[in-house]
């Protein structure tokens, strides 16, 4: 079998659930039911506070799940009050880090710009990012979902050096479908998706056009990941609710797709 093009990512986004009692438990149950997954990197993004008991329980269990933050502030330290460093996350085991979710920019005022910042100090500090774009379905029905999420490609992930560039991760989110049960079609994720490849090609070069790995996130859920990883753009993806279930989201992870060429 020829291998996909990108390797595939399949993370979770534990949002404001789980104690970290409650985080351990959900990891130790998600491992059991992992065996036989593909080529996949599985990532959990518990909240900050249960970072470091998932972070333990992971090195004592046998499945390569890796460990990712919800956010992180970009100054190294100093006096920000109730925010998080790079280097805090680093500490711990991280390796991916989501950035400019529709929630932060929603209810906690982040911008493209901060969202450049912080991206630019993931990289800094070896996290990868998970740069989140979306629009709302304000936007959608007007009909300029492709100008808003080429604005937040453009002003959000600007300035990275090649390397970081072939490396990001950015997750397609329309906000109309988080949370909602509402599903962008997976012809119509994949055209979003294909034109935020196009702008970091136009950003970066081709190669980072074909390294660069997209998911889409909204609503994935077990009976409609296998619709998603079929198109040929879409290299994983970011789960909210379905995430926070052992066996829906082991069942999110062995996605059946066709398997495409390089
Ligand atoms: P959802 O959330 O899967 O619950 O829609 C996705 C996300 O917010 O990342």
């Amino acid at each position: 079998m020829l291998p996909r093009m990108r390797t595939a990512i399949i993370a979770g986004n534990w949002k404001m659930y789980k104690t970290a009692a409650a985080a351990v438990s959900l990891i130790k149950d998600l491992e059991g039911k992992l065996e036989g997954a593909g080529d996949v990197e599985v990532v959990v993004c518990p909240p900050f506070t249960a970072l470091s008991s998932v972070a333990s329980a992971l090195r004592s269990g046998g499945a390569s799940i890796k460990l990712g933050a919800q956010n992180l502030h970009w100054e190294t330290e100093g006096a920000f009050t109730g925010e998080i460093s790079p280097l805090m996350l680093t500490e711990l085991g991280v390796r991916y880090v989501i950035i400019g979710h529709s929630e932060r920019r929603q209810h906690f005022g982040e911008t493209d710009e901060t969202v450049n910042l912080k991206v630019a100090a993931a990289f800094a500090h070896g996290l990868l990012p998970i740069a989140c774009v979306g629009e709302s379905l304000e936007q959608r029905e007007a009909g300029s979902t492709s100008q808003v999420v080429e604005r937040q490609v453009l002003s959000g992930l600007g300035g990275l050096t090649p390397e970081a560039a072939n490396s990001l991760v950015v997750a397609y989110e329309p906000i109309w479908a988080i949370g909602t049960g509402r599903n962008a079609t997976p012809e119509d994720a994949n055209d979003v998706i294909r034109h935020i490849r196009a702008v970091i090609g136009s950003m970066y070069g081709p190669e980072a056009a074909r390294q660069v790995r997209l998911l889409y996130g909204g609503s994935v859920k077990p009976d409609n990941v296998d619709a998603f990883m079929e198109e040929p753009d879409i290299d994983g993806a970011l789960v909210g609710g379905a995430s926070l279930d052992a066996a829906g989201f082991a069942r999110i992870v062995k996605f059946q797709s066709p398997v495409r060429p390089a």
